[in-house]
Protein backbone atom coordinates (compact mmCIF):
# COMPACT_ATOMS: atom_id res chain seq x y z
CA UNK A 1 0.00 0.00 0.00
CA UNK A 2 2.58 2.54 1.06
CA UNK A 3 4.73 1.42 -2.42
CA UNK A 4 1.28 2.48 -4.19
CA UNK A 5 1.40 5.40 -2.53
CA UNK A 6 4.68 6.58 -3.10
CA UNK A 7 4.71 5.60 -6.97
CA UNK A 8 2.16 7.48 -7.21
CA UNK A 9 3.96 10.17 -6.02
CA UNK A 10 6.76 9.32 -8.32
CA UNK A 11 9.32 8.21 -5.70
CA UNK A 12 11.03 4.45 -6.29
CA UNK A 13 10.24 4.66 -9.93
CA UNK A 14 12.66 1.66 -10.96
CA UNK A 15 13.13 1.56 -14.96
CA UNK A 16 14.97 -1.02 -16.57
CA UNK A 17 16.60 -1.79 -20.27
CA UNK A 18 16.45 -5.14 -21.92
CA UNK A 19 18.97 -4.83 -24.55
CA UNK A 20 19.08 -7.45 -27.13
CA UNK A 21 19.26 -8.34 -30.94
CA UNK A 22 15.77 -9.68 -31.09
CA UNK A 23 16.25 -11.29 -34.19
CA UNK A 24 13.31 -12.22 -34.06
CA UNK A 25 12.08 -12.45 -30.79
CA UNK A 26 11.14 -15.52 -29.13
CA UNK A 27 8.84 -17.17 -26.53
CA UNK A 28 11.94 -17.12 -24.01
CA UNK A 29 12.25 -13.35 -24.29
CA UNK A 30 8.73 -12.48 -24.11
CA UNK A 31 9.04 -14.71 -20.50
CA UNK A 32 11.78 -12.49 -19.50
CA UNK A 33 9.89 -9.20 -20.85
CA UNK A 34 6.66 -9.92 -18.42
CA UNK A 35 8.73 -11.26 -15.65
CA UNK A 36 10.88 -7.95 -15.98
CA UNK A 37 7.85 -6.21 -16.38
CA UNK A 38 6.16 -7.23 -12.71
CA UNK A 39 9.36 -6.27 -10.95
CA UNK A 40 9.81 -3.26 -12.29
CA UNK A 41 7.42 -0.34 -12.67
CA UNK A 42 9.25 0.78 -16.12
CA UNK A 43 11.15 -1.68 -18.51
CA UNK A 44 12.83 -0.39 -22.07
CA UNK A 45 12.90 -3.28 -24.32
CA UNK A 46 16.10 -2.23 -26.72
CA UNK A 47 16.57 -3.03 -29.89
CA UNK A 48 20.49 -3.31 -30.72
CA UNK A 49 21.02 -1.87 -34.73
CA UNK A 50 24.02 -2.97 -35.10
CA UNK A 51 26.13 -2.09 -37.98
CA UNK A 52 28.35 -5.05 -37.80
CA UNK A 53 25.69 -7.84 -38.09
CA UNK A 54 23.69 -8.65 -40.79
CA UNK A 55 20.31 -9.72 -39.31
CA UNK A 56 17.18 -11.06 -40.31
CA UNK A 57 14.91 -8.66 -39.87
CA UNK A 58 16.00 -4.97 -40.21
CA UNK A 59 16.15 -2.97 -36.71
CA UNK A 60 12.76 -1.44 -37.42
CA UNK A 61 10.67 -4.79 -38.58
CA UNK A 62 12.26 -5.98 -35.09
CA UNK A 63 10.77 -3.11 -33.18
CA UNK A 64 7.48 -3.57 -34.29
CA UNK A 65 6.96 -7.00 -34.40
CA UNK A 66 7.91 -6.51 -30.54
CA UNK A 67 5.65 -3.54 -29.75
CA UNK A 68 3.01 -6.07 -31.06
CA UNK A 69 3.97 -8.93 -28.80
CA UNK A 70 4.64 -6.46 -25.77
CA UNK A 71 1.49 -4.50 -26.57
CA UNK A 72 -0.91 -5.86 -23.78
CA UNK A 73 2.02 -5.05 -21.34
CA UNK A 74 1.26 -1.80 -19.88
CA UNK A 75 4.34 -1.04 -18.73
CA UNK A 76 6.86 -2.12 -21.60
CA UNK A 77 8.18 0.37 -24.28
CA UNK A 78 10.49 -0.72 -26.96
CA UNK A 79 12.80 1.32 -28.79
CA UNK A 80 16.30 0.70 -30.79
CA UNK A 81 19.54 1.99 -29.48
CA UNK A 82 23.11 1.83 -31.22
CA UNK A 83 26.49 2.36 -29.93
CA UNK A 84 27.59 1.39 -26.20
CA UNK A 85 24.92 0.23 -24.00
CA UNK A 86 25.79 2.01 -21.11
CA UNK A 87 26.07 5.95 -23.26
CA UNK A 88 22.36 4.62 -24.28
CA UNK A 89 21.14 3.43 -20.49
CA UNK A 90 23.07 6.71 -19.22
CA UNK A 91 21.07 9.52 -22.03
CA UNK A 92 17.78 7.65 -20.41
CA UNK A 93 18.86 7.99 -16.69
CA UNK A 94 18.77 4.21 -16.40
CA UNK A 95 20.88 2.26 -14.25
CA UNK A 96 19.54 -1.47 -14.47
CA UNK A 97 20.07 -3.57 -17.23
CA UNK A 98 17.91 -7.29 -17.71
CA UNK A 99 18.90 -10.34 -19.40
CA UNK A 100 18.12 -14.02 -19.43
CA UNK A 101 20.84 -16.54 -18.28
CA UNK A 102 19.61 -20.00 -20.04
CA UNK A 103 22.47 -22.29 -19.14
CA UNK A 104 25.97 -22.41 -17.78
CA UNK A 105 27.06 -21.45 -21.65
CA UNK A 106 25.79 -18.04 -21.62
CA UNK A 107 27.33 -16.93 -18.19
CA UNK A 108 30.61 -16.51 -19.16
CA UNK A 109 29.88 -14.17 -21.91
CA UNK A 110 27.15 -12.48 -19.61
CA UNK A 111 29.06 -12.18 -16.62
CA UNK A 112 32.18 -10.34 -19.13
CA UNK A 113 29.55 -8.11 -20.59
CA UNK A 114 27.97 -7.34 -16.88
CA UNK A 115 31.76 -6.70 -15.93
CA UNK A 116 32.52 -4.36 -19.04
CA UNK A 117 29.04 -2.38 -18.35
CA UNK A 118 29.75 -2.09 -14.98
CA UNK A 119 32.88 -0.74 -15.10
CA UNK A 120 32.49 1.21 -18.53
CA UNK A 121 29.75 3.06 -16.61
CA UNK A 122 32.10 3.74 -13.79
CA UNK A 123 29.32 1.56 -11.66
CA UNK A 124 26.13 3.44 -12.48
CA UNK A 125 25.21 0.85 -14.49
CA UNK A 126 24.37 -2.67 -12.78
CA UNK A 127 22.74 -6.12 -14.42
CA UNK A 128 20.05 -8.28 -12.92
CA UNK A 129 19.85 -11.80 -14.38
CA UNK A 130 16.55 -13.66 -15.11
CA UNK A 131 16.55 -17.74 -15.27
CA UNK A 132 14.93 -18.61 -18.20
CA UNK A 133 11.90 -20.60 -17.85
CA UNK A 134 13.04 -24.57 -18.23
CA UNK A 135 10.71 -24.81 -20.82
CA UNK A 136 12.62 -22.32 -23.16
CA UNK A 137 15.83 -22.97 -21.98
CA UNK A 138 16.82 -24.69 -25.36
CA UNK A 139 15.34 -21.60 -27.15
CA UNK A 140 17.19 -19.14 -29.29
CA UNK A 141 17.07 -16.68 -32.04
CA UNK A 142 19.67 -18.83 -34.16
CA UNK A 143 17.89 -21.83 -34.01
CA UNK A 144 14.76 -20.74 -34.48
CA UNK A 145 16.42 -18.78 -37.88
CA UNK A 146 17.96 -22.40 -38.78
CA UNK A 147 15.02 -24.71 -38.05
CA UNK A 148 12.58 -22.46 -40.24
CA UNK A 149 14.91 -22.03 -43.32
CA UNK A 150 15.01 -25.61 -43.40
CA UNK A 151 11.05 -25.17 -43.21
CA UNK A 152 11.22 -26.67 -39.79
CA UNK A 153 8.48 -25.76 -37.29
CA UNK A 154 8.83 -22.92 -34.85
CA UNK A 155 5.49 -22.79 -33.72
CA UNK A 156 6.57 -23.79 -30.06
CA UNK A 157 9.36 -20.92 -30.52
CA UNK A 158 7.80 -17.71 -31.33
CA UNK A 159 3.98 -16.13 -31.64
CA UNK A 160 2.17 -17.15 -34.85
CA UNK A 161 2.75 -13.43 -36.20
CA UNK A 162 5.71 -13.94 -36.03
CA UNK A 163 6.99 -16.89 -37.43
CA UNK A 164 4.77 -15.98 -40.27
CA UNK A 165 7.23 -13.28 -40.93
CA UNK A 166 9.96 -15.41 -40.45
CA UNK A 167 8.90 -17.82 -42.93
CA UNK A 168 8.27 -15.02 -45.38
CA UNK A 169 11.66 -13.64 -45.31
CA UNK A 170 12.95 -16.75 -46.22
CA UNK A 171 10.33 -16.63 -49.09
CA UNK A 172 8.13 -19.52 -47.79
CA UNK A 173 4.34 -19.90 -48.08
CA UNK A 174 3.86 -18.60 -44.39
CA UNK A 175 1.34 -20.87 -42.39
CA UNK A 176 2.42 -24.15 -44.04
CA UNK A 177 4.53 -25.37 -40.98
CA UNK A 178 3.33 -26.03 -37.59
CA UNK A 179 0.23 -24.68 -35.90
CA UNK A 180 0.71 -20.76 -36.04
CA UNK A 181 -1.89 -18.88 -33.49
CA UNK A 182 -0.71 -16.50 -31.35
CA UNK A 183 -1.09 -18.54 -28.33
CA UNK A 184 1.66 -17.53 -25.26
CA UNK A 185 2.14 -19.74 -22.68
O1 LIG B 1 20.64 -10.55 -27.98
P1 LIG B 1 22.12 -10.38 -27.90
O2 LIG B 1 22.70 -10.29 -29.29
O3 LIG B 1 22.78 -11.43 -27.05
O4 LIG B 1 22.38 -8.95 -27.18
C1 LIG B 1 23.70 -8.48 -26.98
C2 LIG B 1 23.69 -7.00 -26.52
C3 LIG B 1 22.85 -6.15 -27.45
C4 LIG B 1 23.10 -6.90 -25.12
C5 LIG B 1 25.17 -6.52 -26.47
O5 LIG B 1 25.80 -6.87 -27.66
C6 LIG B 1 25.29 -5.00 -26.31
O6 LIG B 1 24.97 -4.47 -25.26
N1 LIG B 1 25.74 -4.32 -27.37
C7 LIG B 1 25.89 -2.87 -27.38
C8 LIG B 1 27.34 -2.47 -27.52
C9 LIG B 1 28.03 -2.49 -26.18
O7 LIG B 1 27.70 -1.74 -25.28
N2 LIG B 1 29.01 -3.38 -26.04
C10 LIG B 1 29.76 -3.52 -24.83
C11 LIG B 1 29.10 -4.53 -23.91
S1 LIG B 1 30.35 -5.59 -23.39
Amino acid sequence: MRRLTARKAGYFMKAAIYPGSFDPVTYGHLDIIKRAAQIFDELTVSVLNNKLKTPLFSVEERVNILKEATKDIANVKVEAFSGLLVDYAASRGIHVVIRGLRAITDFEYELQNAQTNALLSGGALDTVFLTTKLEYAYLSSSSVKEIASFKGDISMCVPGFVARKVYEKFGYESGKWGNLNEQQN
